[in-house]
């Protein structure tokens, strides 16, 4: 089986009846949440908070009710991919561009499980290209700020407009020459006028599910 489908759909099973759920982005929660939509046809009662448009209109089409932050206090769990996850379990997000509201809905959940196959896990985060969620006003002298960081930056474009997220901002690319310090960074990130959230998640995950070398999963806390 493929080893998004298998973590994806193993997920579902920590959903509990009454939950409010964060509903993450990508083609790995895709999975779960596909199968929380046919466990809401058998019965289950949930209702998800999704981390995306194209995650509400995914979440619509299998069924599953839906709330925000209008009508409660908190998220029971959050369940959400990764682009990485380093073996301290600090997180690199925002491959699909909804960072922030993925770090949001993170933020608010009790618990945070990540569904992330084999290729996800790294020793030390930093392969992958940060992304970093900016305003399109002085995006220009925003870049300039991360640069003094020590990051080199690339406009992520759609065809051949700037990428613009669902906030109605644009993301760059970041990449660094030598490891960096997760924690250190995220704070000076967003220190910078103009970065609205970048994306890592230190010390967000509670629990990673993913795959071992013969295919079995695994749980990581
Ligand atoms: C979305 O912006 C990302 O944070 C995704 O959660 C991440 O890119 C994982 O996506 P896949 O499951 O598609 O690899």
């Amino acid at each position: 089986m493929n080893e998004k489908k298998l973590v994806g759909e193993k997920a579902a099973e920590f959903v509990k009846d009454g939950m409010i759920v964060g509903l993450g982005t990508g083609s790995t929660v895709y999975y779960t949440i596909l199968k929380l939509g046919e466990r809401v046809k058998k019965g289950l009662s949930i209702k998800g908070v999704p981390t995306s448009i194209q995650t509400e209109k995914l979440a619509r089409e299998c069924g599953i009710p839906l709330t925000n932050f209008r009508e409660i206090e908190q998220i029971d769990l959050d369940i959400d991919g990764a682009d990485e996850v380093s073996s301290e379990l600090d997180l690199i997000k925002g491959g699909g561009g909804a960072l922030l509201r993925e770090k949001i809905i993170a933020k608010a959940a009790k618990q945070c499980i990540i569904v992330a196959d084999s290729s996800k896990m790294v020793k030390q985060l930093g392969e992958f290209r940060l992304p970093v969620e900016v305003t399109p006003f002085g995006c220009e002298m925003t870049e300039k700020h991360i640069r003094t960081l020590g990051f080199l930056t690339e406009l992520r474009l759609s065809t051949d407009e700037p990428f613009v997220t669902d906030n109605g901002n644009y993301i760059f690319d970041c990449s660094y020459t030598k490891g960096y310090d997760p924690k250190k960074i995220e704070q000076e990130l967003n220190m910078i006028p103009g970065v609205v959230e970048n994306g890592l998640f230190v010390g967000m995950a509670d629990l990673v599910i993913t795959v071992d070398h013969d295919k079995k999963i695994m749980l990581k806390e």
